[in-house]
């Protein structure tokens, strides 16, 4: 496995992680997670028209800000894909070298006045501008609805100009750097689209929204998660080919990519047994585990 190019702390301040690409273990990650074909491939497409199209096209022909949103529940699997989608799109230009940064927004948010703003126009003038000129560069903005907050939403409570001006600076910037570096590509995720602003959404290039897995994501999901756990304890794979298998997928129905990986984790903790050796779960374990998961789910309710 290929971890990140530079450690935590030696990275500029709102920039959590960086990476060479391609990246095999981040091309590991694009697998891993189930999802139409049809839907991963406009993904790529999309992403890929932006180092192929953006440099050679006039911005007043073809608008483009070189921004795809993902947006979806928790779980969705969407910040997974962002960074499998760099790996990807790296591994179609094979022959230049690209690196992908990961943005930590909340490391950004400063209760006194002004400071906000100041570190998003310098994250994105300062650091994302300097990585941008040495080379392509693709930039995951995790979380994004804490960076452009939608200001029709702002309250009179908690440093609202604030927050204001750190959105518009967030905007101010992607109109700069769209217009001075072709190469550069965000892929921002959420799971609060509402929150986000409008003037955001508008220039993103393509918003997908990231399903709940269907029935097959969700037999997919379950067969891949026993499987690799199989590679360790063999007897687990058994558990797909029983006859009430079909029976856990239908259960996993509603729940999230990693809602269902986490039942298989909650279905080797079943027993004292079955937690000392694995081996030794059984599908009335796992059956248990997706209808106890489902049963607690709190209810899901909208931040505001
Ligand atoms: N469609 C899927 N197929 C396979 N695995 C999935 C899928 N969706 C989620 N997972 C698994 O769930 C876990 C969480 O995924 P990830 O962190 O990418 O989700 P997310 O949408 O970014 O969540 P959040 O909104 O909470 O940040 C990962 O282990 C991932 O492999
Ligand atoms: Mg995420």
């Amino acid at each position: 496995m290929t971890g990140p190019l530079i450690a935590t702390n030696a990275l500029s301040k709102g920039i959590h992680r960086e990476w060479a690409l391609p990246n095999p273990t981040l091309g590991e990650l694009w697998k891993s997670i189930v999802m139409d074909e049809v839907q991963k491939t406009q993904l790529l497409s999309q992403a890929v028209v932006n180092f192929t199209v953006r440099p050679r096209v006039n911005r007043s022909i073809l608008p483009l800000h070189g921004v795809i949103l993902l947006v979806g529940a928790p779980g969705t699997g969407k910040t997974s894909l962002a960074r499998g989608l760099a790996h990807r799109v790296a591994e179609s230009f094979s022959s230049c070298r690209m690196r992908l940064l990961e943005v930590e927004p909340h490391s950004l948010a400063s209760s006194s006045l002004g400071k906000t703003q100041r570190a998003v126009s310098d994250l994105f003038a300062q650091s994302i501008s300097e990585a941008a000129s040495a080379g392509p560069l693709i930039v995951l903005l995790d979380e994004v609805e804490t960076l452009a907050v939608d200001r029709s939403k702002l309250s009179l409570d908690a440093n609202p100009i604030d927050v204001h001006r750190a959105t518009d600076a967030v905007l101010v910037q992607l109109d700069l750097l769209a217009e001075k570096y072709p190469n550069l590509l965000f892929i921002a995720t959420s799971n609060f689209p509402e929150a986000i602003d409008s003037a955001f959404v508008s220039r993103c290039d393509l918003v997908m929204e990231i399903p709940l897995p269907n029935r097959e994501a969700c037999r997919q999901i379950l067969e891949a998660c026993l499987h690799g756990l199989a590679n360790t304890f063999p007897d687990i794979r058994k558990l797909t080919n029983a006859p009430r298998f079909g029976d856990c997928v239908q259960a996993c129905e509603g729940l999230d990519g990693r809602a269902i990986r986490k039942v298989v984790a909650n279905a080797l903790a079943a027993t004292r047994e079955t937690a000392t050796d694995p081996n030794r779960v059984t599908i009335d374990h796992l059956l248990k585990a997706i209808t106890d998961a489902k049963a607690n789910r709190p209810r899901q309710g909208k931040r505001a």
